[in-house]
């Protein structure tokens, strides 16, 4: 199936159209700027700018940094605080005039992974997905399937959620080494280890292409590996999340 994935982030809105049969990408990746504040009508906006200049007139699928559940959107902890209770895919069909997806964005990321990248070694398997960027998002997996909506990124930790702590941009603000990083993340991943014992923790977002620098510091028996199919793999996800969906949909016609 040809679906237009798009990948909604804090500070960029990245799509491409998708072969979900390959994962290729079938346009070239467009990246608009994420327009600031970041409130549902200005994102719908820069939406549907990103589908008309990509001359796209096909499904279209996101992922959004949110719980989203059946269309709605209920936490906006890197978002513009009026998301929370938007009818997202209302909205967003609404602007495109064509049916639109919605899913967490860690989620859809997750799916792509486990389908193209290292997941598909660990496929009955419990599988822990982690991005880290502007905030740590979470995607859990038992035997391929996944548990949708965690937020693994928020757990208490020092006193603040963990994302405060150890994701990407922690490390910016708190001008951190690499190794520093990495000692930060061991933390919690020590923690996360504890509390789910997955056979495999596979990390991914902005921070994943770094994962050499700050490897060496994981102390985890958790085995620990970077994600294979990187700063694509929201886009991807996405695009095979709106499959998911078109094929239930026309299940239930
Ligand atoms: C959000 C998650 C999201 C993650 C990565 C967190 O702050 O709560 O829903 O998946 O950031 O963007």
């Amino acid at each position: 199936m040809k679906i237009l994935g798009v990948d909604i982030g804090g500070s960029g809105i990245k799509g491409a159209v998708v072969d979900t049969a390959t994962g290729e990408l079938l346009t070239e990746r467009l990246r608009l700027k994420t327009p600031q504040p970041a409130t549902p009508d200005a994102i719908a906006a820069t939406l549907k700018e990103l589908v008309e200049q990509i001359g796209w007139d096909g499904p279209v699928a996101c992922g959004f940094p949110a719980r989203v559940i059946r269309g709605v959107v209920y936490t906006a902890a890197n978002i513009d605080k009026s998301w929370i209770n938007t009818e997202i895919e209302k909205l967003f069909s609404r602007t495109l005039k064509t049916d639109v997806f919605v899913a967490n964005d860690a989620d859809v990321a997750g799916i792509a992974e486990m389908h193209f990248g290292k997941g598909r070694d660990y496929q009955d398997q419990q599988v822990l997905f982690l991005t880290i960027g502007t905030g740590i998002g979470s995607a859990l997996f038992l035997n391929g399937r996944l548990y949708a909506n965690t937020e693994f990124g928020h757990l208490k930790f020092h006193g603040d959620s963990a994302e405060r702590y150890c994701s990407d941009s922690a490390r910016e603000r708190y001008d951190l080494k690499w190794k520093e990083f990495g000692a930060r993340f061991n933390e919690y991943l020590t923690y996360v280890e504890f509390l789910l014992q997955p056979d495999v923790i596979i990390l991914g977002g902005g921070a994943s292409k770094k994962f050499d620098k700050y490897a060496e510091c994981f102390t985890v028996k958790t085995k620990v590996i970077p994600a294979e199919t990187l700063n694509l793999a929201g886009i991807i996800g996405a695009a095979m999340y709106g499959e998911i969906r078109l094929k239930e949909a026309k299940k239930k016609k």
